[in-house]
């Protein structure tokens, strides 16, 4: 029987989000409805409801979250109701050709949920990335849903289903930072600052953070940053290369999905280093690079999606290191609030208040 429960749509470009009913079917073959208990609140919620991400709306907001698997459909095997989960956006098919090679992080064919929560009159909901979790209950495809230990907060588990997995995830498995390396993160929201964590993780000797706020400073030297810079009074690709013996970065990760700072990664890395883009772009920026300086200076540009990870390696063993108090997940959670509260969240992001704020139910 379809169900009625409460969720955060937004319902045309740069129209203020709302809370709404939505129906939500019963789950389809291969699909999970869970009972949501927390969601944070991603930049790219935002980027949903200004339009740059697409024009399908109304979306269905929220993609942070954790919760209990409440119900499947047939010939669902790997989560039954009851199971604690973190939402995955990236749910991998096993069959495409990245599949078929051996790298399934990198799967072209991941699915969600075919069966479509509504609106009252029917209207046809677009789940933010496929997860749709500022809601009370939402439906999924069932491999998005990955079990973890229930001990874990829902706050803090859910914050793997996106900023942090996509930040932890862009120094370790797409930027390889290893032991001894220098690294730049240039923007220092829930993604970056978890890029300053992955790469502490993987041993890197100098982490340097670039913000253009001094809050965010300070907080990522909590995380791990060893030196800041605020690229707002001081150049950044001067700095780092000041600060790594006028080389540059071995890795640099752009974690504002801008022009401006993908240039400031590229020039502030050493020869043969790597840049990695985690931030996301809107659809008319564009890039413009002399070639000459793409082919002198070597090294890989890497794009970075969802941290590379895979959600089933992943995510038991960040909850582990995290449990081990090897990591402190806990430091993401600015504040907790309820569903009516978003359009707020959105403008204490916008105005820098924040790393996280998230929606507990
Ligand atoms: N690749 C992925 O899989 C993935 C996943 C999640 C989020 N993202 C993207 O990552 C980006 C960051 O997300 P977030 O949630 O951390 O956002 P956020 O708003 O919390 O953080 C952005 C940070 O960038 C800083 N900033 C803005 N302009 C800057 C500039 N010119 N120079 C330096 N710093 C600047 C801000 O002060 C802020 O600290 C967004 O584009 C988001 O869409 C990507
Ligand atoms: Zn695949
Ligand atoms: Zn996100």
């Amino acid at each position: 029987m379809a169900q009625q429960v409460q969720g955060v749509i937004a319902p045309g470009k740069n129209e203020p989000v709302r809370v709404e009913t939505i129906v939500i079917p019963d789950p389809g073959p291969g699909e999970a409805v869970v009972k949501i208990q927390a969601c944070g609140v991603c930049h790219t919620d935002l980027h949903y409801k200004q339009g740059g991400i697409s024009d399908d709306f109304p979306f269905l907001l929220g993609h942070e979250a954790a919760g209990t698997v409440e119900s499947v459909g047939d010939g669902v095997t790997d989560v039954e109701p009851g199971d604690f989960v973190v939402l995955n956006w990236r749910a991998v098919c096993g069959r495409c050709r990245a599949c078929l090679r051996g790298r399934p992080w990198y799967c072209f064919d991941t699915h969600n949920a075919t069966r479509r929560m509504t609106l009252l009159d029917g209207t046809e909901l677009s789940p933010a990335l496929g997860i749709g979790a500022f809601a009370e209950k939402t439906l999924v495809a069932a491999g998005q849903c990955t079990k973890v230990d229930p001990e874990v907060s829902p706050a803090v588990a859910g914050l793997l289903g996106c900023g942090v997995m996509a930040g932890i995830g862009a120094a370790v498995n797409t930027g390889q930072v290893g032991r001894g390396d220098s690294v730049a993160v240039i923007g220092c929201g829930g993604v970056g600052d978890a890029a300053v964590v992955g790469a502490r993780l993987a041993g890197a000797a100098k982490i340097i953070a670039v913000d253009i706020d001094d809050r965010k400073l300070e907080t990522a030297k909590t995380m791990g940053a060893t030196h800041t810079v605020n690229s707002r009074s001081t150049d950044p690709v001067e700095a780092i290369r000041a600060l790594t013996g006028g080389n540059g970065a071995d890795v640099v990760i752009e974690a504002v999905g801008h022009p401006e700072t993908y240039k400031q990664a590229f020039y502030a890395r050493d020869l043969a280093g790597t840049v990695v883009l985690v931030g996301v772009p809107t659809p008319e920026m564009r890039l413009e690079l002399p070639l000459i300086d793409v082919f002198g200076r070597g090294g890989s540009l890497k794009s970075s999606w969802y941290g590379d990870c895979l959600p089933s390696r992943d995510f038991p063993m960040l909850i582990d290191l995290h449990q081990q108090g090897r990591i402190d997940l806990g430091a993401f959670v600015t504040e907790t609030i309820g569903l009516g509260d978003i359009e707020q969240a959105f403008a204490r992001m916008h105005e820098g208040d924040v790393l996280r704020s998230v929606v507990v139910l």
